[in-house]
């Protein structure tokens, strides 16, 4: 029986995921810990620290509930607790060998440091310590050796350590964690137990046949391998369309004459300017990375060129697109871009294709304004140093940040559409006929995610460019 639930980790993952067991599980404590203050008090807070449509509403009712708690105390949850998810983050290495190329996995051997170290001076009863985490093949083995070698046996041999990757989506998180597509739980057969306690915590609010039991290296092993066919799969899309501009077809239609193949099915085949995120590069390059390490190059340059891929298609936006249209130049001219966050829905901006498009634009001396409905300057201006480096301050000069859509459009030469926020769609969001009067004449648009009417908008005066559209 389940009584108390821990995790380490109040981001993005840990977050979301405990308040929606917190909600499906009234009689269960439910402990957020993070040694981060700032994101506790966020937390803690009248508002919650990350954008997701239905958190609020979830992490409210758990709080009448009573059974949701967020905490920098990074000890007692642990000990009491009977499962304790870890969902610190293992973004690329920074530094070293492998540089950008290998996950960095010291904030989850820090966690596991730590729960050898609390677990030391616990009352001895069963545990499972469940990774959340995105790691590469064989984590779950090595954070076990490191959990042995700190612990007495007999402690050592009453905690389970299972794998349990994460597949929410930003943006609809709430949503996945409450009805997941399926569960999966990597557990050696040497731990039954574990696995009986992962199956009663989930049958709680998901169907058994959801749930799928496998062992741990193969459940590590498909989070990357899902990750990296979704990211392969929009790469395939946007070289359709790539295609499609030269030869006239839309890669609209041709998509969805594609995916009427149940083999292949309808979704993730809408082109962009690329993907981005915290975890499709991640994880690709993560992939890729293990496959190296075990001399499989080509299959790891197979994996890469998904990468190298989508990074042209980010730089052609701008360069093959955009500047020849603009009579070979933007230097001087207003561009406006509507959409900074790596997808709608999300105030998240990792890894996300603006900022590659802004860095272009700044470099080729245009004057940049931006607006996004929930990215905030202070992160928008990170991801872009963090992207591009500092050697940007000076042309940050030239990036004005607008907090109406309408006003960062008027004047500018070009309007161009990075994220498919409802709010920008031609049906119900934008009026167009208002935003072309406004712009300087004549006034392109430039839609990198397919979300505008361009006959509506080539009617209305707009000189109007869609990908994989001609
Ligand atoms: C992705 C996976 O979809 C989740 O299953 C996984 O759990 C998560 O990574 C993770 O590893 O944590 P996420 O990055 O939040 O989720 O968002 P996605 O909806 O997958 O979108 C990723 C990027 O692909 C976005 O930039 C999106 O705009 C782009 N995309 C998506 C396309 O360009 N075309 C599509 O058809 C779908």
């Amino acid at each position: 029986m389940i009584e108390n639930v821990a995790c380490v980790g109040a981001g993005y993952v840990g977050g979301p995921s405990c308040a929606v067991i917190a909600s499906q599980c009234p009689d269960v404590n439910v402990t957020v810990c993070d040694m981060n203050e700032n994101l506790i008090n966020q937390w803690n807070g009248s508002s919650v620290p990350i954008h997701e449509p239905g958190l609020p509403n979830v992490v409210e009712k758990c709080r009448s509930q009573g059974n949701l708690t967020f905490t920098c105390d990074l000890c007692t949850p642990l000990q009491r607790a009977d499962v304790i998810f870890v969902c610190v983050d293992t973004p690329p290495k920074q530094f070293g060998n492998d540089q950008h190329f290998a996950a960095d996995t010291c904030n989850l051997e820090r966690a596991f440091r730590n729960l050898a170290h609390v677990l030391a001076h616990a009352p001895c009863k069963h545990r499972v310590v469940v990774i959340k985490s995105t790691v590469p093949v064989g984590t779950g083995d090595r954070m076990e050796a490191l959990l042995r070698a700190s612990l007495d046996e007999s402690v050592a041999d009453s905690v389970d350590i299972v794998s349990n990757p994460e597949f929410l989506a930003e943006g609809t998180a709430v949503r996945d964690m409450q009805s997941p597509s399926r569960v999966v739980v990597g557990c050696n057969a040497s731990s039954p137990a574990a696995a009986a306690v992962m199956r009663s915590l989930y049958e709680r609010w998901v169907p058994a046949d959801r749930i799928a039991v496998i062992d741990r290296r193969s459940s590590e092993m498909c989070k990357l391998i899902s990750n990296a066919m979704l990211a392969q799969r929009i790469t395939s899309t946007n070289c359709t369309a790539a295609l499609c501009e030269k030869v006239g077809a839309d890669v609209g239609q041709v998509m969805k004459a594609v995916g009427m193949d149940p083999r292949i099915g309808p979704y993730f085949l809408n082109a962009s300017v690329g993907f981005g995120g915290s975890c499709f590069r991640k994880d690709v390059m993560s992939l890729a990375h293990i496959n190296a390490q075990h001399h499989l190059q080509d299959v790891s340059e197979y994996w890469m060129s998904i990468v190298h891929m989508n990074d042209a298609f980010k730089r052609v936006f701008v360069q093959s697109k955009m500047i020849p249209a603009m009579f070979g130049s933007v230097r001087g001219k207003k561009i406006a871009i509507w959409g900074l966050a790596f997808k709608k829905d999300t105030g998240d901006v990792r890894d996300t294709p603006a900022a590659s498009v802004v860095s272009d634009l700044l470099r080729e001396r245009a004057l940049v304004h931006v607006y996004d409905p929930q990215v905030s300057q202070h992160d928008f201006m990170r991801e872009l140093t963090h992207q591009f480096g500092s050697a940007h301050e000076h042309e940050h000069k030239q990036l004005i940040f607008e907090t109406d859509m309408y006003r960062c459009a008027a004047g500018a030469h070009a309007l161009v559409v990075m994220t498919e926020w409802d709010v920008f769609k031609t049906e119900g969001g934008a009026d167009f006929a208002k935003i072309h009067e406004s712009m300087t004449k004549p006034a392109f648009i430039f839609d990198g995610r397919r979300i505008t009417d361009v006959e509506h908008l080539r009617r209305v005066g707009f000189a109007a460019y869609q990908i994989g559209k001609s």
